[in-house]
């Protein structure tokens, strides 16, 4: 007999959405009014106090956490005959733009606890080649950027950070955003709805400890014009619009609040998976490291039956990710096969993200854990 369970979604904004309607009808009233829509005082406004929380010298506003990456990538000359080496679970754009800008991505094995990059492994794989280091913070989970950075030092390599899903996270004191490497650094942020900081639409930003690079950034997003009409670089167009911005300015205000939410989330989550044969996520060793819990990914062996237990009860999860890059059809000329990165292979066969969202109660933890309960 199917037992009763109420259903709950993978993420539900609409609590967070009626808190902030009246702000927001503000924010799209006084935009209107001023007749400035792009890259007006809201934008500049946002890259300061972004720039600010994350400990950044600049920050350059895009429209998407895509272009973020790409453009940083650009703005180090980053292009063919160059290797980047990244990981393979991931969100395919982290890739992506390593292809777009003509270089090639160089994946490297994960750690099982972390999900992030195995840092020995990244060591191994430098070669004349490299130019840059493109590590990501997967599910909000800090990568040991200290260590990442000691690797950059050593062999002169740019730092890009994407910091997609880690807005706020730290990786011992310093935030995702705002590092430090001789060779040059960005820290790349989305912010996508679902994000930890995401507007109602698409947007994206660029931090950096360097004021040239903020310079080329500014340039690139712009049809690489460094003056009205006056282009000296093939850029693009991928320019922040005033109404996101100013709603990002007002979420920013709240980011503490909806990242401790995460946190207390995914503290139930802990305690209620305790007793279940299922192996829950890992928190930074370093205690002044935070995760931020973009997404709360648990491993499972038997994660198809799960998975169609949720559905059954309406429960909203994902598999984030089902395949690992190196393995994407779209990668078949570079190479790899089956069995040579074995780590993340077998996590892309066992991870199940539950839904998470910082007002979530506890009331919809229990009964997401109940239906897991349920299936195994
Ligand atoms: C790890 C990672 N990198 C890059 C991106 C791309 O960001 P956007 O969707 O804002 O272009 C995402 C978005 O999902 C992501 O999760």
């Amino acid at each position: 007999m199917t037992q009763r369970l109420e259903s709950v979604p993978f993420l539900d904004l609409a609590k967070e959405y009626a808190g902030l309607e009246e702000a927001w009808l503000d924010v799209i009233r006084h935009t209107g009014g001023s007749g400035r829509f792009i890259l007006g005082p809201e934008v500049t406004a946002l890259e300061e106090e972004v720039a600010s929380y994350v400990g950044a010298v600049a920050a350059v506003a895009v429209a998407s956490g895509t272009d973020a990456l790409e453009l940083s990538l650009r703005s180090f000359g980053i292009g063919p005959g160059d290797e980047v080496i990244t990981t393979p679970f991931t969100f395919y754009a982290t890739a992506e733009v390593i292809t777009r800008v003509g270089a090639t991505p160089v994946f490297v094995d994960i750690d099982a606890h972390s999900f992030n990059l195995d840092l020995a492994q990244v060591a191994a794989r430098i070669t004349p080649q490299t130019r840059a280091l493109l590590p990501v913070h997967l599910f909000g989970y800090p990568v040991d950027m200290k260590k990442l950075c000691a690797l950059s030092d050593t062999h002169n390599l740019p730092v890009i950070e994407d910091a997609a899903q880690g807005f706020g996270c730290f990786s011992g004191t310093d935030k995702a955003g705002g590092h430090h490497v001789a060779a040059g650094y960005t820290g790349a942020f989305s912010f996508y709805p679902t994000k930890v900081l995401g507007c109602y639409g698409d947007g994206g930003m660029v931090t950096t400890q360097d004021e040239k690079i903020a310079d080329q950034l500014r340039k690139l997003r712009n049809h690489g014009a460094y003056a009205p009409f006056q282009h000296d670089a093939v850029g693009c167009n991928s320019r922040l619009d005033e109404i996101q911005a100013a709603l990002l300015r007002l979420k920013l205000r709240l980011v503490e609040t909806a990242i401790a939410g995460r946190l207390r989330v995914a503290g139930w989550y802990d305690q209620m998976l305790a007793d279940l044969d299922v192996v829950c996520p890992v928190r930074p060793q370093d205690k002044t490291s935070r995760h931020v819990f973009n997404l709360y990914t648990i491993r499972v062996k038997n994660r198809d039956l799960v998975r169609a237990c949720l559905q059954r009860y309406s429960i909203g999860c994902n598999v984030c990710y089902p395949q690992p890059l190196h393995l994407q059809p779209v990668h078949r000329e570079l190479g790899y096969q089956v069995g040579d990165l074995p780590v993340v292979e077998q996590a892309c066969g066992e991870v199940l993200s539950l839904p998470i969202w910082p007002d979530m109660s506890e009331q919809q933890v229990s009964t997401v854990c109940s239906a897991i309960a349920l299936a195994s």
